[in-house]
């Protein structure tokens, strides 16, 4: 085990939402490159807390890549240098003895930031209300076989169910769209049996949901280069497929009632 020295952290600090907030250094003289970064934030808050002052407010919770809280932009990049890594699974080794680093909440409109680097992401639970469920009466646990799935189908699915609702995709995208958070949660369901009842009914309100918070896809493709489960940008494709679809089979069905 190595250690890193002298690290300076530019922290953004907002005491709340209507305060206009400013970054504020920090000195850290010497951590363990196996150290997370989360640890390396406690580290710093409990220093803080030592000194009497206010630590700083991040949201955290499994700190194993699975729950997707940890968001928050290190030197202007979503989750940290490290591709297909949440920041809880950041390690300090990544960075080099004497560097600064910028850490800030997520910049979305959609995403207002409650304190320091906790932002509100609210709206993607909008967006999973409207459409991000089955109605099929499941009951216990079917044999394995009883409901066959081709591989290749089941892979996508469980490719988009991977994931975890950080929303480093709407944090990295110019325009703030939602597109490949909605598309995964949308593959998900609509590529399984289970979820053909509702499949273009879903695509409709959860797109239409979506589209009321977020901005526009532009095909700029930084939600995928961000994404810390690296969901494949094709997850939009066949949201937006679904959705035209959706359009015209949902009027259809109205149409016999
Ligand atoms: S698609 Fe990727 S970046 Fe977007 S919310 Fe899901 S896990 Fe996070
Ligand atoms: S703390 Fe849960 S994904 Fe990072």
């Amino acid at each position: 085990m190595s250690h890193i020295t002298n690290i300076t952290l530019k922290i953004w600090r907002q005491s709340g939402p209507d305060d206009d907030g400013r970054f504020e250094s920090y000195t850290i003289d010497e951590i363990s490159d196996e150290a997370s970064f989360l640890e390396m934030l406690d580290l710093l808050n409990e220093r803080l807390i030592e000194e009497g002052k206010e630590a700083v407010t991040f949201d955290h919770d499994c700190r194993e890549g699975i729950c997707g809280t940890c968001s928050m932009m290190i030197d202007g990049q979503a989750h940290g240098p490290q591709r297909g890594t949440a920041t809880c699974q950041l390690h300090m080794r990544k960075f080099e003895s004497g560097a600064e680093i910028v850490i800030e909440p997520w910049r979305a409109a959609a995403f207002p930031i409650i304190k320091d680097l906790m932002v509100d992401r609210a709206p993607f639970d909008r967006i999973i209300e409207a459409g991000g469920f089955i109605t099929a009466a499941t009951g216990g646990a079917p044999d394995a076989n009883l409901i066959p799935v081709p591989k290749p189908v089941a892979d996508a699915s469980m490719d988009a169910a991977a994931c975890i609702g950080c929303g480093a995709c709407v944090a990295a995208c110019p325009n703030g769209a939602a597109n490949l958070f909605t598309g995964a949660k949308i593959a998900h369901l609509n590529l399984l049996p289970q979820g053909q009842a509702e499949r273009f009914r879903r695509s409709e309100a959860m797109v239409d949901t979506m589209d009321h918070y977020f901005g526009s896809c532009t095909n700029h493709g930084e939600c995928e280069a961000a994404c810390p489960k690296e969901i494949s940008i094709d997850v939009i494709a066949l949201m937006n497929s679904d959705y035209l679809k959706g359009k015209f089979k949902n009027r259809k069905s109205l149409s016999r009632t």
